[in-house]
């Protein structure tokens, strides 16, 4: 099947690696064109583990393309998958513009039928807006082609994405007509030998379904970050409740991880813009209403931790920061909470020092004013406290001698519960976690 991702960018990009990689043919379209050129010479636009060597096989079988020209994608194939961005305007709402450029452009390419797929997340009723501004573009041109819009939500996790697309726990399609759903239910056949559920349903609730599991998720995060506060007001351990109440198969083990609160390029945006569409259908969410709510306040009692530990003020202190992206194995730090703490500890007069194993670069731009160390140990050097902010894998062992010598006291705010706290206190560090 000929099929074209037009974005290429996380979903996009993996999207259509893994589809090549199915044995579809695939263009991957993109108005950037350094991105683009990038892609055409191997070098990967994000850091995604596992990408690089399947988006090189797939190009070198000739299966995957990269173009900027999305007219010729949108003629060359079937199957158009919109991975466009989605970003958030002020008031929570979903800024759409991009998904309705890409779907003008697509309109205007198209020479035959088409199947119209939004992978991108978007609000509910978005569909049925594609479907009339690509009739509006074939009326400008007083021209009538058939083609069909549904909806097939994605539900990767960045930095496990190649696994989450290829075995994933469902994929979700949204069609209104059957025509679409035998060529997307085909378009998905190779899933079938893993025996993948897929939902199908109409358009509207597949829009529905990405919000809906966004929400929950963030939920889980929400709910367990207010019970390690509640913990440490009344001595208990949070990762003990965790297990207590994860042990139960019908609430399960994930998501229920204390830390400095959700970010990231999805749960932000979308338990924001799932409360704005739900309050302007007159049903707001007042789960996720609060869930948001509860997140803000997350990120703020992480900041005012690093200042308790630092005797009330950071004022002209250095706080050494590990971990810049908003999770490990990504180098994304879009609504990093990262970001927001580290924000809120400089204007409270601290420095940063901070070192990050991949998000360094996005880090230039996004916080130009903080310094980027070589590696964890020269985040410390110096420093008046240490905050580890993000758990990657290098961060969990450090030689905590070096890090006692190179801190100018040995203070540690770990905010995501990667050191226990006996032998941490053990080792002279005061330290400080989340829940216990
Ligand atoms: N990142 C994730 O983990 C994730 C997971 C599930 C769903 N989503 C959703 O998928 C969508 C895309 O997210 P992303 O993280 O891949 O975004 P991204 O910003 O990484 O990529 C979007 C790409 O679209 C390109 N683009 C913008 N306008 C275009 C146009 N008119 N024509 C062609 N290309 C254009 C941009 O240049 C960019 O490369 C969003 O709706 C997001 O919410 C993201």
């Amino acid at each position: 099947m000929n099929i074209c991702v037009i974005g290429t960018g996380y979903v996009g990009l993996v999207t259509g690696a893994c589809f090549a990689e199915f044995g579809c043919q695939v263009v991957c379209a993109d108005v950037d064109e350094e991105k683009i050129a990038g892609l055409e010479r191997g070098v990967m636009p994000i850091y995604e583990p596992g990408l690089d060597d399947l988006v090189e096989r797939n190009v070198r079988q000739g299966r995957l393309s990269f173009t900027t020209d999305t007219a010729e994608a949108v003629r060359a194939s079937l199957v158009v998958l919109i991975a466009a961005p989605t970003p958030p305007g002020e008031d929570g709402s979903t800024d759409l513009s991009y998904v309705e450029s890409v779907a003008r452009d697509i309109a205007r390419a198209m020479d035959g039928y088409k199947v119209i797929v939004t992978k991108s997340t978007v609000p509910v009723g978005t569909a049925e807006k594609v479907r009339a501004w690509v009739t509006e573009e074939h009326a400008r041109e007083n021209r009538q082609v058939r083609f069909s819009v549904a909806s097939n939500p994605e539900f990767l996790r960045e930095g496990a994405a190649i696994g989450d697309f290829m075995r994933p726990d469902r994929v979700v399609i949204g069609t209104d007509d059957e025509e679409a759903t035998a060529i997307l239910k085909s378009l998905y056949r190779p899933l079938y030998l893993i025996e993948t559920p897929v939902v199908l349903t109409n358009v509207v609730t597949a829009e529905l379904t990405k919000y809906a599991a966004n929400a929950f998720l963030a939920t889980k995060i929400s709910f367990i970050n207010e019970f390690a506060n509640l913990c440490e007001a009344v001595g208990a351990d949070v990762h003990h409740i965790a297990r207590g109440i994860g042990l139960d198969n019908r609430i399960g083990k994930k998501f229920l991880h204390p830390g400095p609160g959700f970010g990231g390029s999805c749960f932000p945006k979308d338990t924001r813009s799932a409360a704005h569409f739900a309050r302007e259908a007159g049903t707001p969410l007042e789960i996720v209403e609060s869930v948001i709510r509860v997140n803000a306040i997350q990120h703020e009692r992480m900041i005012e931790k690093v200042v308790a530990l630092c005797d009330g003020s950071v004022a002209g202190k250095t706080i050494g920061v590990l971990g810049l992206s908003f999770k490990p194995e990504t180098d994304d730090m879009r609504d990093s909470p990262a970001v927001a703490i580290i924000r809120g500890l400089m204007e409270r007069g601290a420095k940063i020092q901070a070192y990050d194993p991949q998000a360094m670069e996005e880090a230039r731009k996004l916080l130009p004013d903080i310094a980027l160390c070589e590696d964890a140990y020269d985040a410390c050097r110096d420093a008046d406290a240490l905050a580890i902010v993000t758990e990657w894998n290098q961060f969990r062992m450090l030689d905590l001698g070096r890090v006692k010598t190179l801190l100018r006291q040995p203070l540690i705010a770990d905010l995501r519960n990667i050191y226990d706290p006996v032998p941490m206190r053990e080792a002279g560090f005061a330290y400080v976690c989340v829940g216990r």
